[in-house]
């Protein structure tokens, strides 16, 4: 059965994207069959993280305009030839999207593929409402910040009234993704702890993806960092890709930070 994973945030640039292309890649490292539709229309970036610009001829937008068919818009992968990907248009008008033709876009891809993935726009305008209507899971990702989870919390409510799940009288499966943390400065107390964030937002974690320089380059490389095996980040998202398809995987242990994590594991076992 295939599942509609909505990657979102409320706060703009907290890693939305990067966490679609991570997570799309390392499902379909492990055989599922993928798409990943970039719903940020107006401001798609998603093609970049996945190196794949170059190949853009029709969009979400043509789509659903019935400028292509869906065959045409469809990209495939260049290192993971599970994985698939529809751009995002680059039109001025983010209120391109229409429910009907989402929803047929949706129901199509449903029937070839295991997952889909949305990458969704910041903010909380059409274009998100859009994103998480049809979604089966969503995926929040946050900063350890406060403005950000104070926006996540925001985007939770909404997915719980405005859902297709919510207004049949469901729920969408909801989890957290704390981007970009910064064991030190948690240590120093000048950064909100994983503890702290979930206190707020009260839903379960999914993965913790540590602050790393090496995701500043893998998204200019056009090279998801879950190829890289040695990176932490790309184990980080490699974790929540698994933990995704029902696995139990641990917490990331972080060698030099040890004693924070081990607390961590301690607090969510
Ligand atoms: N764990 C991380 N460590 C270091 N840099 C990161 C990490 N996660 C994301 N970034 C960087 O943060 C920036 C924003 O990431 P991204 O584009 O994925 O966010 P977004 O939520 O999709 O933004 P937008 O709201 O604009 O769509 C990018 O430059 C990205 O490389
Ligand atoms: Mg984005």
């Amino acid at each position: 059965m295939c599942q509609i994973i909505t990657v979102t945030s409320g706060k703009g640039g907290v890693g939305k994207s990067t966490t679609t292309a991570n997570i799309s890649s390392a499902l379909a490292k492990d055989g599922k069959k993928v798409i990943a539709i970039d719903f940020d229309i107006g401001l798609r970036n998603l093609d970049m993280i996945l190196g794949l610009e170059n190949r853009i001829v029709y969009d979400v937008v043509d789509v659903m305009e019935g400028n292509c068919n869906l065959a045409q818009a469809i990209i495939k992968d260049k290192r993971t030839p599970n994985l698939h990907f529809i751009p995002a248009s680059q039109t001025k008008d983010k209120n391109i999207l229409n429910k009907e033709k989402v929803q047929k876009l949706l129901d199509d891809l449903k029937k070839e593929f295991d997952y889909i993935l949305i990458d969704s726009p910041a903010g909380i305008e059409s274009g998100f409402e859009h994103s998480i209507f049809l979604a089966d899971r969503a995926i929040v990702v946050t900063t350890p910040e406060i403005s950000a989870v104070r926006d996540a919390d925001r985007v939770i409510g909404i997915i719980d009234a405005k859902s297709q799940k919510a207004i049949n009288g469901g729920e969408v499966e909801k989890h957290i993704v704390v981007n970009r943390l910064k064991p030190e400065l948690v240590e120093k107390g000048d950064m909100l702890s994983v503890e702290d964030v979930l206190h707020i937002l009260s839903l379960p974690l999914i993965g913790i993806v540590p602050d790393t320089e090496d995701i500043v380059s893998s998204t200019n490389l056009g090279e998801p960092i879950v190829h890289n095996e040695k990176s932490l980040a790309g184990e980080a998202f490699r974790r929540i890709a698994k933990r995704i398809e029902g696995e139990e995987i641990p917490l990331l242990d972080l060698e030099s930070n040890k004693g924070f994590f081990a607390k961590l594991k301690g607090i969510f076992k």
